[in-house]
């Protein structure tokens, strides 16, 4: 029986997971047979255990065939020390699970092509995928500290850090899913500027000249990237770069598609030897809203979507996740929206359990 554990969180994590567990349910009321687990990170699990992820939460998340993940963070936590800092139990599963590979994708729905902040016609149609290198670079390199100078002065540290293997996977995982979209991978990093730039690039090309000669290959610099990716951003089809960059990248990518509400992502490990079976954390793009928490007010698609990476390359059921995407296309169409979704034309906003009724509704009909 595939096993998942949820992991809520904070702000309006668990509302929107509320209605992905309505959507589970669905599944499991349709020929699927999920076990799901929950448990807690982020600031609630600071209040209950003073560690925003504990040992067990983390044998737990091992063990998982997937993690659901909802938001971490918010004010209520401002002061916490900071290796407890809620963000600090979202780091940690990322690191002790190997999820090397974070996959981003930002796709424009027909529906909201006018909810950018760029033109209709730079958007409509836009499907990109980031895939950002996720248990690397100056996210966890060492040292990373302050340090006092001892002369009234301090001197912050984060290093930014590269291994040949750690380029070479990432590389391998953004050529691959190339492939099965418009076959297209941009590279992008500082090699101007950054030693682990120059090595980013000499690896990425080396990987596509050993193994993925029939992949379009090109490299920009990350800040040019930037650039492009609101000039023209339909140029792109996979984009592949490091954790701080992808990070960056990927909420200007989110924007592009209208609403940060509708970007879900996947983080995914090394398939394993034995099993070929990849650890993976799912997670909608958006945090924890803290200023919309406990209205009944946010979009759960980041989420419902998220849940539907899930079924794609955790549980191989591609065409669930078709029929689930299917569905929020669908609710989307008849002008079914959630507060973050009206426009200056006005209108009346569904709530966090009616967007997740209605897409539920909307699965049964394509039965
Ligand atoms: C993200 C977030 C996280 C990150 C934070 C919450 C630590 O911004 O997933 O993009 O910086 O990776
Ligand atoms: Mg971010």
């Amino acid at each position: 029986m595939p096993n998942l554990l949820i992991l809520a969180g904070d702000g309006i994590g668990p509302e929107v997971m509320a209605e992905v567990k309505k959507v589970i349910g669905w599944f499991n009321g349709n020929g699927m047979d999920f076990e799901v687990e929950e448990d807690l990170v982020g600031g609630c699990a600071y209040d209950a255990h003073g560690q925003a992820v504990s040992d067990a939460t983390m044998e737990k998340a091992l063990q998982a065939d997937a993690v659901l993940l909802g938001a971490v963070g918010g004010p209520k936590w401002d002061k916490v020390p900071y290796e407890v800092r809620p963000e600090a139990g979202l780091l940690r599963l990322r690191k002790d699970l190997e999820l090397f590979a974070n996959l981003r994708p930002a796709k424009c729905f027909d529906a909201l092509a006018d909810f950018s902040s760029l033109k209709r016609e730079l958007v409509e149609g836009l499907d990109i995928l980031i895939v950002r290198e996720l248990t690397g670079g100056v996210y966890f390199g060492e040292p990373k500290e302050i340090r006092d100078l001892g002369n009234g002065q301090r001197r912050a540290i984060d290093t930014q850090v590269y291994d040949t293997y750690e380029i070479e996977r990432i590389a391998s995982v953004a050529f691959e899913l190339a492939r099965v979209r418009d076959n297209r991978v941009c590279s992008m990093e500082k090699r101007n500027v950054m030693r682990s730039g120059v090595l980013w690039n000499e690896v990425v090309t080396q990987v596509h000249k050993d193994r993925f000669g029939d992949v379009q290959l090109s490299h920009m610099l990350a800040d040019a990237g930037g650039m492009q990716l609101v000039r023209a951003p339909k140029q792109f089809d996979v984009i592949v770069t490091d954790n701080l960059f992808g990070d960056m990248l990927s909420d200007v990518a989110a924007m592009l598609t209208g609403s940060l509400g509708m970007l879900p992502s996947a983080s995914l490990g090394a398939p394993d030897a034995a099993t070929g079976r990849r650890k993976a954390l799912y997670e909608p793009v958006h945090g924890s809203a803290p200023d919309i928490a406990g209205q009944a007010k946010a979009n759960p698609i980041a989420c419902i979507l998220s849940f539907a990476m899930a079924l794609r390359y955790s549980f191989d059921a591609g065409e669930a996740a078709d029929r689930l995407e299917r569905a929020v296309e669908q609710v989307l169409a008849q002008g079914t929206r959630t507060a973050d979704l009206i426009g200056p034309a006005g209108g009346t906003p569904v709530s966090t359990a009616q967007m997740g009724d209605a897409i539920i509704a909307e699965l049964g009909r394509a039965a």
